[in-house]
């Protein structure tokens, strides 16, 4: 941590003083800390106790030196972004976008990973308003800090306590350690479904939005990695930073990984390429008659084992989205593609597809295997960087 930028974020909580020791513990550890305190946080905790603890100015308002436009400086300077404790209040503000604090605009002007560990009674905390929001916070990336079971201040014993010093720098520091991960490495990721023409108004497709594809490029950008995306057709909106190239049919999606293969250091293949293509596409829409019909496909390209069998040092990764067998014919593929891992995908229930969560396995060499377990896209995301980074290491 040392010479890290550490925001931390105080919000009106009873826990605000332990924010205190937490403070502490940050500077020694020999961050650079710059203290957000809200209205509220005041009521139970002093400026003073955070300006000498990180030996900085703290800053309670949007409207003192506003020359220096407080909200923008603070957040471009952060590399992290810990509010701790997060009431309620503050955590419902974050998750729509409300900023109407010094503390909300910061979050809300900010790049850096947001890290939010909530502390409240436990009604207010298992309230389906709190649960949406902080599941919002969760997708949107944020690590959430779970608050422990205990005493509380309403001498009850529940949960909603804040959660121990030592899993709050944990959480810190996990997010300080993704910041910089994956700067120099050139990323290249394929999404979404491809679509192979008919006639003008009809076509072959399937079910995938591109959600896992999208958010892998976005924690790669925010891992400070460049990004190309390769992207077929969806509603979804790339994320901001990566240079996305749009595709329709498998052969455009083909010829633009191609084009920035060579410049790439690793490549996650998301895509659910359509294997097959209609073997003529009819200028004109095609008219019904009584006829029996017929539909002669051809084989499209397989992208990712083209790249796989001239990878000089690509670091490839595949998924796999099966039905049956799932890890057994996805170590075929890790095999007959030249991966350097997989991730398995289980597509046959629920899961899969679209923005709903999700459940991942990651295979690699003859025996390798770790299990990325469930959740949002937006978490499995961050998992599998994780696992990625980690397995990239124990290659060199
Ligand atoms: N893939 C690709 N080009 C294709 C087909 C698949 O790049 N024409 C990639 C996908 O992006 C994914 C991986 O290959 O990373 C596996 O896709 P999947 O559909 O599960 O495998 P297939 O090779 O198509 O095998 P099968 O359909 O027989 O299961």
């Amino acid at each position: 941590m040392n010479g890290r930028r550490v925001l931390l974020g105080v919000t009106g909580g009873i826990a605000a003083y332990k924010a205190a020791a937490l403070a502490s513990r940050l500077v020694q550890a020999g961050a650079i800390l710059d203290v957000v305190l809200t209205a509220d946080a005041l009521r139970f905790v002093g400026a003073a106790t955070f300006a000498a603890l990180a030996r900085r100015p703290v800053h309670t308002s949007l409207w003192e030196r506003v020359e220096e436009i407080p909200h923008i400086t603070l957040a471009r300077e952060a590399e992290v972004v810990a509010i701790v404790p997060a009431t309620a209040n503050t955590i419902a503000k974050l998750a729509l976008g409300i900023a109407d604090d010094l503390l909300t605009n910061v979050v809300l002007a900010t790049r850096a990973p947001l890290v939010v560990a909530p502390a409240m009674n436990t009604a207010m905390l298992e309230h389906d308003a709190t649960r949406a929001h902080i599941a919002t916070l969760r997708a949107r990336g944020a690590e959430i800090v779970e608050p422990e079971i205990g005493f509380l201040a309403e001498r009850e014993h529940g949960a909603g306590r804040l959660a121990g010093e030592d899993a709050l720098v944990a959480a810190i520091e996990h997010a300080l350690l993704r910041t910089n991960e994956l700067a120099g490495e050139r990323v290249l990721i394929t999404a979404g479904p491809t679509r192979e023409p008919i006639d003008p108004v009809r076509f072959l497709s399937n079910a995938s939005s591109g959600t896992q594809g999208i958010e892998l490029a976005r924690e790669a950008l925010a891992r400070g990695a460049e990004v190309d995306l390769v992207l077929g057709p969806t509603s979804l909106e790339p994320p901001a930073g990566a240079r996305t190239a749009r595709v329709t049919t498998a052969r455009e999606m083909d010829d633009a990984v191609r084009e920035r293969a060579a410049n790439a250091t690793i490549a996650i293949a998301t895509a659910a390429v359509a294997d097959w293509r209609p073997a003529t596409t009819h200028a004109h829409k095609v008219k019904k008659t009584d006829e029996p019909q017929s539909l002669a496909l051809e084989r499209n390209p397989d992208i990712l084992a083209n790249l796989g069998a001239q990878k000089n040092g690509l670091f490839l990764v595949g998924f796999a989205a099966e039905t049956e067998a799932l890890e057994t014919s996805a170590r075929e593929k890790l095999v007959r593609k030249q991966l350097d891992a997989i991730a398995v995908n289980d597509v046959g229930g629920e899961r899969g597809f679209g923005a709903g969560p999700n459940a991942l396995v990651l295979l690699w060499g003859v025996h390798g295997r770790k299990d990325l377990g469930a959740g949002s896209k937006r978490e499995l995301a961050v998992r599998l960087w994780d696992a990625i980074v980690e397995l990239k290491a124990e290659r060199r």
